[in-house]
């Protein structure tokens, strides 16, 4: 069954107000906590009436740009430009593409702008990616928890992703867990490192 998309229409206030801190938790210092000091600060915006869809092909180089943009600006502190590039080759048009054929790709959408976007095909989810500006507001969970519904929906009962060395914390929020590190080789004698994680699902009764 088709997604009701009505029924992911939110409002970033709803979800603060939903997270046990309030509003001033959302854009509070733990944020700005991640940044040590005199790394880039990326400011923060607030948006509102996030809606999720199902990407489209029209779609294709505003998702390339967001998620091409986000590995620059996030990873920056974090990888070595050469994994910052198999990063970005990875995630090539081509590679969208492809995927958008196969599998189920969502775009978190605000005022007609499209701040995030997730995949998942089967137990796969992969490219979840939020505009760095609206990061932390609870934007990627909801994309997050849209892929899990459409994973449940298939009768799944588990999820698998890599996760990138900043989004560990994020996904253990969601309920994964580390299955196993992993450095991958890049140019230079570099090492890409990432996680395995995995989450079960109970598949929900009634
Ligand atoms: C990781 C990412 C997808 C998370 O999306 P987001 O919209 O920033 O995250 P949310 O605001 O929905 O966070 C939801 C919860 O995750 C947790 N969380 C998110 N980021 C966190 C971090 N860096 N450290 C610790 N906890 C974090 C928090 O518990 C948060 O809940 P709370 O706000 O009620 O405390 C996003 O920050 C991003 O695109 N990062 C860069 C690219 C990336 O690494 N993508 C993942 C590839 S595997």
């Amino acid at each position: 069954m088709e997604p009701d998309f009505e029924n992911c229409q939110t409002s970033l206030m709803a979800y603060c107000r939903r997270s046990p801190a309030g509003i001033p938790a959302c854009r509070s210092g733990r944020v700005r906590a991640g940044h040590a000091q005199g790394q880039r600060m990326v400011p923060l915006k607030m948006a509102k009436n996030i809606k999720l869809r199902k990407m489209q092909t029209a779609d294709l180089n505003t998702v390339y740009n967001l998620v091409q943009t986000t590995i620059q600006i996030s990873y920056a502190d974090t990888y070595p430009p050469e994994a910052i590039e198999f990063f970005r080759n990875y995630h090539s048009r081509e590679n969208i593409l492809k995927d958008l054929k196969v599998a189920y790709i969502i775009v978190a959408e605000s005022d007609g702008q499209i701040l995030g976007t997730g995949t998942v095909a089967g137990k796969d989810v992969g490219r979840v990616f939020i505009n760095p500006e609206f990061q932390h507001h609870g934007i990627g969970k909801l994309i997050a928890e849209e892929l899990e519904r459409k994973a449940r929906s298939q009768g799944l009962e588990k999820l698998e992703l890599s996760s990138s060395l900043k989004a560990r914390e994020f996904w253990e929020s969601e309920g994964f867990v580390v299955v196993k590190e992993f450095a991958l080789p890049v140019a230079n004698d570099k090492q890409l490192i990432y996680y395995e994680m995995t989450k079960q699902l109970e598949q929900q009764r009634g």
